[in-house]
């Protein structure tokens, strides 16, 4: 390209020509400055070997505008790609995403075609916004889907996403997000032409702090300086991006919200947590890891039935506080349950009477079936009436001290961490203001919809602190 053809060349193919080599000044360079952090990124995105960029971690930090470009560039410079950006909503990508791309488009000279409005022109690029399935076309063939990536109680394993084939993926407001989305959609890209132009298979991820997933998959690995060399994470802050309005700063720290100001203008991830929730954060991810509480003392089984609008049959063989899922299957069957429940009953060496079950209905069919076992009746009194609500309340205390503390160990897989995590984050105190009243913990339907799911193997948790309130005295049953 020499000077003389520059005149005539539109805005959009010398920027496309300058993205291509690698000279990102023109998108990070504004009237009010360079956004070095942004830079940053545009060079990670696209050299490198990383395959997981994380990028932003507080507001303003131009997360959205950096996704919209990169991807921009990306479908217009390798005709027939595909891609993908996620979020929790489709409203929220239909609004908010879009309309950044809007400006992307204006601002580099990209022909949007406006719906039905507007017809494609012949001689130069363009892209429009597929309303009806929810994706921008590119005249070159590249596609950018937009996607949903809400947890549905009907697609548990993100099914839905199984046949996708891209060529890199952007998950933005990425807090928002489950793991299962996240855990799924790695697997969908690399799979769409990049042999053909040499791309990675990438996965872009914006966000803002938040104790899920982010926290322990990158957050803490990166503080830490252990994050594999396939992921990496670049903080952004509000001061790091000129391009912001004036006003933008201004406004977070205005924030009365204490926790919100934290996490949106300092981009503190380490931020005080709801102190309605019964379990430390960094307690909740200790318990996988406390090598120093050992499997001694009594052994016991807790188990949650699938039955009565539960999702899971999930046994947890106790052996003092050390607990491990020997059982976690899907619905099944009361035969099926019995059965299961014998085989780990006879090989933990457990007594019925130091067994107990969820009271769902199942639970009596059981006792006939396995004399002694105990029914737990999350409803009833408490042991210690004047300070717990109910018994279930009284056990997720007892389990939410013992967690704080250090004492429990969890052995288990992976997903099943990943699970266990998030349902004791809903693990939470009602009328927490109320220093007098009896203590009672969140409703399970309340908890359900924090979760998208019901809280299983929380309850399997629950339950199995069951012998620890209910200490037979000598003599006696424990029920
Ligand atoms: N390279 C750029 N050129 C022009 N404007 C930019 C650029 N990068 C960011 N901006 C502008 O800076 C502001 C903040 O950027 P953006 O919305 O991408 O940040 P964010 O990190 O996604 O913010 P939020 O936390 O609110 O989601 C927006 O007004 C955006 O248009
Ligand atoms: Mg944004």
């Amino acid at each position: 390209m020499n000077g003389l053809d520059l005149l005539n060349i539109p805005l959009i193919e010398l920027n496309k020509e300058l993205f291509k080599r690698g000279d990102f000044d023109f998108i990070t360079i504004t009237e009010r400055g360079n956004n070095v952090k942004q830079q940053e990124a545009f060079k990670a995105l696209l050299s490198g070997d990383v395959r997981e960029i994380l990028y932003g971690g507080a507001a303003g930090g131009a997360k959205s505008w950096t996704g919209a470009t990169y991807f921009t560039f990306m479908a217009l410079l390798y005709p027939g790609t595909r891609y993908f950006v996620g979020r929790d909503k489709l409203t929220d990508l239909r609004n908010a995403t879009l309309s950044t791309f809007q400006k992307v488009f204006k601002t580099y000279g990209v022909h949007y075609v406006a719906g039905a409005k507007g017809s494609p022109p012949e001689d130069v690029d363009w892209v429009e916004y597929r309303e009806k399935d929810h994706y921008l076309e590119f005249s070159n063939g590249s596609r950018i889907d937009f996607i949903a990536l809400r947890f549905l109680p009907t697609d548990k394993m993100y099914e839905r996403f199984g046949s996708f084939e891209y060529t890199q993926g952007w998950i933005e407001e990425a807090g928002e997000v489950n793991f299962g989305a996240y855990d799924v959609l790695k697997s969908r890209i690399g799979r769409h032409l990049n042999d053909k132009y040499g791309l990675r298979p990438l996965l872009f991820i914006t966000c803002n702090p938040k104790k899920n997933w982010l926290y322990y998959e990158f957050y803490t690995p990166w503080k830490r300086k252990t994050l594999s060399a396939k992921r990496m994470f670049i903080q952004a802050f509000v001061q790091d991006n000129p391009a912001n309005e004036s006003t933008y700063l201004e406004q977070l720290q205005s924030l009365n919200d204490k926790v919100k100001k934290e996490r949106l203008l300092f981009g503190n991830w380490d931020y005080d947590d709801d102190p309605a929730a019964l379990c430390e954060f960094d307690a909740i991810c200790d318990m996988f890891t406390n090598a120093h509480v050992i499997a001694k003392g009594e052994k016991r089984i807790s188990a949650d039935l699938a039955m009565h609008g539960r999702d899971r049959f999930i046994i947890g063989a106790w052996t003092g506080m050390v607990v491990t899922i020997p059982v976690d299957k899907p619905l099944a069957k009361g035969k099926e349950i019995e059965t299961d429940l014998k085989k780990v009953m006879v090989a933990r060496a457990t007594p019925h009477s130091k067994t107990v079950v969820d009271s769902d209905g199942l639970g009596a069919y059981l006792e006939s079936y396995l004399v002694g076992i105990k029914e737990f009746h999350g409803g009833s009194r408490a042991i210690n009436i004047k300070d717990y609500g109910n018994l279930k309340s009284e056990c997720a205390f007892t389990l939410a001290a013992k967690i704080n503390n250090r004492e429990i160990r969890v052995i288990c897989t992976e997903e099943q961490k990943q699970k266990i995590i998030e349902e004791l984050g809903v693990l939470k105190r009602i009328d927490v203001d109320k220093d007098e009243a009896p203590k009672k913990i969140l409703q399970k339907k309340d908890m359900k919809e924090l979760l998208g799911r019901s809280p299983d193997y929380m309850d399997m948790l629950i339950m199995g602190m069951y012998f620890e309130v209910y200490r037979p005295r000598k003599g006696s049953t424990a029920a």
